[in-house]
């Protein structure tokens, strides 16, 4: 393709992106398609002779589309926000079309420097300290990863320059709440912790936030037993409830032990930009990482998470390489941000970013953020006052988890007197939601029994779609009073 015809063609598809975008909010937004029924329909092989690009953007609208789940129709209120800004598909687009070879400074000095300074804005404007400094990771279950393998190596004094872990005389322990994402109990299996050295503290029952007593507890009674505390993953906003971990009094707890402090924010870092939900990250400046990802709910396109360390050192000591063919003059005096991570290459992810800011700017995305607490304040209120209906953990963000009670199911402080009907109720009332298209949210397992979230935040999600979606669901479950068996059996 010649850069007259990119220009050409380009043209088209961003013009279908437009038109794309303008109509989402008429699609279902649960895609309707079946296993198979995509890769069925593009079976034929790649042609031997260029297509035109009206052939692809035809496929587009007829294969692809109805098999996306339409995560940017404001209808959308599943798992959590993954919100695309169309400033960002810019820059996306432009990483693309500069196509930088983000291998070493040399290569692309701009993709480094560039990077350097969005991770900066964004750590001034997220109220982080000062001296910490950030990178660009794909996601945040590779942030969690590298903090835990930087945590690891520093807990066993630098074990992989010898005998790696399998050379350790006693375990090393980490220590997270059983609420945090599935993405940490991956990260420290495949940091090589092993499951056994995995502890789930207990949680406050109300709030669901890490209980730091039952973590003095935990640590205290493996250290007495010669056991080596090295990690505790700290969750901001947890994905089933939002739980925020009290970050202030784990950190003198950890520090006890000389534990590395990971911070999970994926979700609710988006809301440090806001100046009223700093409360977050009280007791910060004694943790060692944080990660959130822009691309949630403030809409960076996917992948874009950010990776904030204290001591970025500790991580370079075990990630760094430095073979002759990537060696230039000005090492040691540049960032090299493949010693910040596992990937040699790096994509200009930080244009998305950096278009993003500057195309929209603050007050847009700090009014859109607001505008989703007050939204979420409103429907939770009016859910909590309504009669069978129950919002089941504090709402501190934009996350609602409730439950809708038919009647015999539940007593009115709470207690669970039918849990199969009660459970099968929930899933067929969702479900009916969900294939109506007119909306789709996700349920979670909340203390045994399955409930449902509601998680605001789409871009173009405003008060009007959260009334309809009140007036939908009422409806769905209110008309639901058969009790059957779930589909599956309980949690
Ligand atoms: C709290 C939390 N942590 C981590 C993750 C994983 O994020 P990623 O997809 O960037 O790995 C999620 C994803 O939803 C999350 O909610």
């Amino acid at each position: 393709m010649t850069p007259e015809e990119f220009r050409t063609a380009g043209h088209a598809l961003i013009d279908w992106i437009a038109d794309h975008r303008a109509r989402v909010e008429e699609l279902p937004v649960r895609s309707r398609v079946g296993p198979g029924e995509i890769s069925g329909e593009l079976k034929a092989g790649p042609p031997q002779v260029g297509e035109p690009i009206e052939a692809l953007l035809e496929d587009l609208e007829r294969v692809v589309v109805p098999g996306l789940t339409q995560t940017q129709s404001p209808n959308f209120y599943g798992w959590f926000p993954s919100n695309g800004s169309l400033a960002s598909v810019l820059g996306d687009v432009a990483s693309g079309g500069l196509a930088g070879l983000g291998a070493t400074w040399q290569s692309a000095p701009a993709l480094t420097e560039l990077e350097e300074v969005v991770c900066a804005w964004l750590q001034e404007l997220t109220g982080l300290p000062e001296s910490w400094r950030g990178t660009l990771q794909d996601t945040s279950s590779t942030g969690c990863l590298v903090a835990l393998l930087a945590a690891r190596e520093r807990a066993s004094d630098y074990a992989q320059e010898t005998g790696g872990l399998q050379a350790e005389p006693a375990p090393l322990m980490v220590y997270t709440s059983p609420h945090a994402h599935a993405s940490v109990f991956k990260a420290a299996l495949l940091a090589g912790f092993g499951r056994d050295n995995l502890r789930l503290i207990d949680v406050d029952p109300v709030t669901y936030a890490m209980d730091p007593e039952a973590l003095r507890t935990a640590m205290a009674a493996d250290a007495a037993a010669g056991r080596r505390p090295a990690a505790v993953v700290v969750n901001l906003g947890t994905t089933g409830t939002t739980a925020f971990d009290p970050l202030s009094s784990i950190v003198p707890v950890a520090a006890e032990h000389g534990a590395w402090i990971h911070i999970d924010a994926a979700m609710a870092g988006s809301a440090l930009l806001l100046p009223e939900c700093r409360w977050m990250i009280e007791g910060l400046e004694g943790a060692d990482s944080l990660s959130w990802n822009p691309h949630k709910w403030l809409g960076t396109i996917l992948d874009c998470s950010l990776l904030y360390l204290r001591r970025p050192e500790q991580v370079i000591r075990v990630m760094a390489t430095d073979p002759s063919y990537l060696r230039s003059s000005v090492d040691g005096t540049v960032t090299q941000f493949r010693d910040w991570g596992i990937p040699l290459g790096r994509r200009f992810r930080a244009l998305k970013l950096w278009f993003h800011l500057r195309l929209d700017g603050l007050d847009a995305i700090r009014a859109r953020l607001r505008r989703d607490l007050e939204n979420t304040a409103w429907l939770a209120e009016h859910i909590a006052r309504t009669p069978r209906w129950r919002v089941l953990a504090p709402v501190r963000l934009q996350t609602i988890c409730l439950r809708h009670e038919p009647t015999g199911t539940v007593t009115a402080d709470g207690t669970v007197l039918d849990p199969v009907a009660l459970d099968a109720h929930t899933l067929r009332w969702l479900e009916a939601v969900n294939a109506s298209g007119r909306a789709f949210l996700t349920p979670s397992v909340l203390d045994d029994r399955w409930m449902v979230r509601i998680s605001l935040g789409a871009e173009g999600t405003e008060r009007r779609h959260v009334e309809e979606l009140w007036n939908l669901i009422r409806r769905s479950a209110e008309e639901d009073d058969v009790p059957l068996r779930p589909e599956r059996p309980g949690p």
